[in-house]
């Protein structure tokens, strides 16, 4: 299977008319994504999406919350051009910056970030570059804000494979998807196609424990077999403590 080339026009376009039916979880996460938002943000407020392909979480986020306005992150062209198209009704609400999500340090952005979002976008990048895009997320959002992250997790062992795939294969029955084939035929296969794919994916358990030694308070909101939702939210300021002298 060969490695997916976000740059390449036909892989861009191909993940955008194909890729739910790998992933069948994804419209009931981005349903709980798109109505946590709606709670947490106001008219106006800005959110911003790590690896926003071709703005289809933006032509949810924008089709269901008024006013809300975003700022995309991605380094692909052929992406970022269907995002262009997709988001034409939406114009004026959506900015976006061509970067590597690897090289995030010195990205500062000129709003307000009250969310963040990362939808199977982060798995891509190295371990040390998912780390340190948790720790930009954290010192770009405002107090009390919010990340939603929502991705493949890592299969960690043989004996999660065999279970998992029983889950697959029931998604593929009820919702006539391809995750079965799309995750290998034994663990170790499974493993090689995801490295194959350039996927880096980790445990959920890490995830959570890496959001939480950043600062995050960190959760999971759904998962359902190696997908998970996960939130993470930016500790408010307390308040000020008087001090005497
Ligand atoms: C599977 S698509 C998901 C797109 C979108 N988040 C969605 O769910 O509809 C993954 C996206 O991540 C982007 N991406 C992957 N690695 C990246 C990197 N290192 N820097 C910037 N963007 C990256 C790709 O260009 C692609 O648009």
């Amino acid at each position: 299977m060969p490695k997916n080339d976000w740059n390449d026009a036909q892989t861009a376009q191909a993940w955008d008319v194909n890729g739910d039916s790998r992933n069948p979880i994804r419209a009931e996460q981005l349903d709980i994504l798109v109505s946590v938002l709606a709670d947490a943000l106001q008219p106006d407020d800005w959110f911003v999406d790590l690896g926003f392909g071709s703005g289809k979480v933006e032509e949810l986020i924008f089709s269901k919350i008024a006013g809300v306005r975003g700022i995309g992150i991605d380094m692909s062209e052929a992406m970022m051009k269907l995002a262009e198209d997709r988001l034409k009704p939406y114009r004026g609400r959506f900015e976006t910056v061509a970067r590597n999500l690897a090289d995030l340090s010195t990205l500062q952005l000129d709003k307000p970030i009250r969310a963040a979002v990362a939808v199977q976008s982060l798995h891509h990048l190295s371990q040390e570059a998912m780390y340190a895009a948790y720790q930009w997320i954290y010192q770009t959002l405002e107090p009390g804000g919010v990340f939603l992250l929502s991705d493949r997790m890592q299969v960690a062992s043989a004996a999660q494979w065999t279970l998992l795939r029983s889950l697959w294969k029931r998604q593929d029955r009820l919702y006539h998807s391809h995750v079965t084939p799309h995750e290998g035929d034994s663990f170790e296969h499974h493993q090689q196609t995801v490295i194959d794919r350039g996927d880096y994916p980790i445990p959920l358990i890490q995830q959570l424990t890496w959001l939480q030694s950043i600062g995050f308070d960190a959760f999971c909101l759904h998962v359902h077999a190696h997908r998970a939702l996960i939130a993470a939210v930016k500790p408010a300021e307390g308040p000020k403590v008087a001090t005497t002298e």
